[in-house]
């Protein structure tokens, strides 16, 4: 009995491990994945300012451009993180990816040459992509799909004291 069941709990150990090493999409990997995004967007990088910190378009710096809803984007994990990197040209989402349309590898296979005046700003700071990986998994986790903002889901997010999330109706309202 005993060696069954420390035999299991080896095996999950390893797959647990394989999961790391391979890259597995196990919920536990992207349960870390999407923290380490939530951190990014709370704390390293300015998306708030635009997007606002619930995602939804309300601005956090009332000065900086309206950025989209995430919540009801279309896009794919795929789409969405090609237009962190490289922004939307011709629009006012910026780029964050450092070598974005000076190498060809990042923007649909196009640098600065190709877009002229359209090309979007570069972000104060740039994201490396285990960081963007994460954003993005944060973004569908927390966000895409669920356009809805209940009190519940402001304090979830951003902590019980937070004033922006008082004009939100409670749950089931
Ligand atoms: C300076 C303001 C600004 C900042 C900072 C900013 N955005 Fe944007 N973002 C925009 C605007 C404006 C658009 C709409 C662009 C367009 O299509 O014209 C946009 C579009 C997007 C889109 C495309 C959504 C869709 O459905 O098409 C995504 C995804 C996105 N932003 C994510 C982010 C993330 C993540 C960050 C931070 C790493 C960020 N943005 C920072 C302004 C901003």
């Amino acid at each position: 009995m005993r060696n069954s069941s420390s035999g299991w709990v080896r095996l999950a150990g390893a797959a647990l491990v394989a999961g790391f090493l391979i890259g597995l999409p196990s919920p536990v990997l992207a349960q870390g994945l999407a923290a380490l995004g939530k951190e990014v967007w709370l704390t390293r990088s300015n998306c708030r300012d635009c997007h606002g910190s619930l995602g939804n378009g309300y601005q956090d710096d009332p000065q900086a451009p309206q950025g989209y809803n995430l919540r009801e984007t279309i896009l794919s994990p795929d789409e969405m993180r090609d237009v962190i990197r490289c922004g939307r040209p011709g629009g006012l989402m910026p780029s964050f990816q450092r070598t974005a349309w000076t190498d060809r590898a990042p923007c649909w296979g196009m640098v600065a040459d190709d877009v002229g005046d359209m090309i979007p700003d570069k972000a104060e700071t740039a994201l490396a992509d285990r960081l963007l990986n994460a954003l993005v998994e944060m973004i569908f986790a927390e966000f895409v799909g669920k356009p809805d903002i209940t009190q519940e889901m402001c304090t979830d997010f951003l902590g019980q004291a937070a004033a922006r999330c008082v004009g939100f109706p409670a749950a089931g309202n």
